[in-house]
């Protein structure tokens, strides 16, 4: 039986014709205690849901759909290791990669030479082809190779270790790569080709640029060995690369791209942060592992996001997500959960391969607040749209300026209070807005969102907060029925890429295209000289 025929999603969808037209004030009008009946506490983070459009019956409907949909069930295949991404025929194991002590060996092998390479970068033993140590890391990878590790570089750069500076490639563009190279010396960067195929277009390609690169002034294909090392399950591509073999951090393929931050693909940030505060990330994500599963499904964090994202988007019609981290230091936060949550879950084929009749993953997006306001949250108050949205906040800055932070979080705040209450005609009013501008000083108010709150921002936390988002996904797949661990989506674009760029270069003959491509690829050529 489809879910949306089932008992509890048929009960939620009447309750939505009651509570559609209620607005969050009289909801807060009617229960002083909102805040503590709407609001979880696990170890330090705080998630204040009271501002959702939620009652006590909504949530009780929610968890009786998780129960319905078998979500202890699909925890316990995860756990036990079962090929739950079915389409690909892999287990879906990435907390194995976080369980400390309990991990499998293969999981600390590789940690423990992580840990030795790490050391001998930052001590200085490892050096370059010409005897210089090494200054600067490029990461060279896309996608799940790169977003995860580059939020986290960039959310933890309070913890910053002096003397080494790493950067992110991952664009097929030039653009990205060359200015890069052009102020880094090959004598003292060492690249990290991360890809867990080993076999992606812009990785390779970028890949073998700075391979070049490097050759050109080495003059040697020895210093290769010196300034390439990879994470990769693909040790036969490695090899051929020239990537000497104890240099190549193997994962698995139960790790899925998106979730593979925990693996060797984490060798950046273990580079840029010290091994220490990668362990420190791992046991926070360890620490969220444990809670997700141990913990009823009340208290439970990640559960209850998921739950409030399938309220939203399957029964108050939102589809759309902000994230608003009102933290510089979490503004690539928005783009790596885009990935999570939109390559796992934006699908419509259901387990068995049928299309849902529903909506499943809402559009993602989002930017660091304060800037945010001033671009797009005009649009949030006054719009129109339904949009659903996180605050994330530090109680305690990780950079402190005098006379910053209060200002900041009253900022985070008062986003959330204004989207959620509005201002009326008759306050307005009350303020002094002269009649004729009521119009356009009143805010509907009654937009749903859910305010994170995290002590401070350490890799521990960092680790519970990303951990928080993977386990809402994974709860969010099963409540939908789908398989959140393939990704075929991107793969028919990459097809006929691959077709069209002997086109470009014409080598082949356009034939068969439709005739905007033909009429494009004419253009461009022509364009090109
Ligand atoms: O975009 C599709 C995808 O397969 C992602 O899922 C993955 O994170 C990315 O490409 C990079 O893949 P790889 O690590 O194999 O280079």
């Amino acid at each position: 039986m489809a879910l949306s025929e089932s008992s509890p999603w048929r009960a939620l969808s009447a309750h939505a014709e009651n509570l559609r037209d209620r607005h969050l004030r009289e909801l807060f009008a009617a229960d002083g205690e909102r805040f503590a009946r709407f609001s979880l506490r696990h170890n330090g983070l705080l998630v204040d849901f009271s501002k959702q459009r939620v009652e006590e019956k909504t949530l009780a409907l929610l968890h009786r759909c998780a129960a319905a949909a078998d979500l202890d069930g699909w925890k316990a295949r995860m756990r036990a290791g079962e090929a739950i991404n079915h389409t690909e025929g892999r287990a879906v194991r990435h907390a194995d990669l976080r369980a400390g002590d309990r991990a499998p060996s293969e999981v600390r092998d590789v940690l423990a030479r992580m840990r030795r390479f790490c050391t001998s970068i930052h001590d200085g033993s490892w050096r370059g082809y010409s005897g210089e140590r090494i200054t600067d890391v490029v990461n060279i990878g896309i996608g799940g190779s790169d977003l995860g590790p580059r939020m986290a570089v960039h959310a933890l750069a309070a913890f910053q270790q002096p003397d080494i500076a790493v950067h992110f490639v991952a664009n097929l563009d030039s653009a990205d790569l060359a200015p890069l190279l052009a102020r880094l010396n090959p004598r003292s960067t060492l690249f990290i080709v991360a890809s867990k195929t080993f076999t992606t277009q812009e990785t390779m390609a970028n890949a073998h640029t700075a391979r070049r690169w490097l050759l050109a002034a080495a003059g040697d294909e020895a210093a290769v060995a010196r300034h390439f090392v990879a994470a990769s399950t693909n040790l036969e591509a490695t090899r051929a690369f020239g990537v000497a073999p104890e240099n190549v951090f193997e994962f698995w393929d139960w790790v899925g791209g998106r979730f593979s931050l925990w693996s060797a693909i984490g060798l950046p940030i273990a580079l840029a942060v010290g091994f220490g505060h990668f362990e420190q990330l791992l046991a926070g994500a360890r620490d969220m592992d444990e809670h997700f599963h141990e913990a009823t499904a009340k208290a439970n964090l990640p559960l209850t996001l998921a739950l409030l994202a399938l309220w939203n988007t399957n029964f108050l019609d939102a589809h759309s997500h902000g994230v608003f981290p009102y933290s510089q230091s979490l503004a690539l936060l928005p783009a790596h959960l885009q990935q999570l949550e939109m390559e796992s879950n934006g699908k419509r084929a259901n387990r068995e391969g049928i299309a849902v009749g529903y909506a499943t993953n809402p559009i993602l997006w989002g930017t660091a607040g304060t800037n945010g306001q001033h671009s797009f949250f005009q649009l949030l108050h006054q719009g129109g749209a339904l949009v659903a949205s996180d605050f994330i906040a530090l109680a305690s800055p990780d950079f402190p300026l005098p006379g910053h932070h209060s200002g900041l979080l009253a900022n985070c705040l008062a986003q959330s209070s204004a989207l959620a209450f509005g201002q009326t005609a008759d306050e307005a009013r009350a303020a002094g807005i002269p009649e004729q501008l009521l119009p356009f000083r009143t805010f509907p108010g009654n937009q749903p969102s859910t305010t994170i709150v995290l002590p401070e921002l350490t890799p521990f936390t960092l680790g519970q907060l990303i951990a928080l988002y993977e386990h809402k996904v994974f709860c969010l797949g099963v409540l939908w029925n789908l398989n959140s661990f393939d990704q075929w989506g991107v793969e028919l674009g990459k097809h006929l890429a691959g077709r069209l760029a002997p086109c470009l270069r014409g080598e082949t003959g356009t034939e068969g295209l439709d005739a905007s491509t033909r009429g494009l690829i004419a253009h461009l050529r022509d364009a090109r000289g």
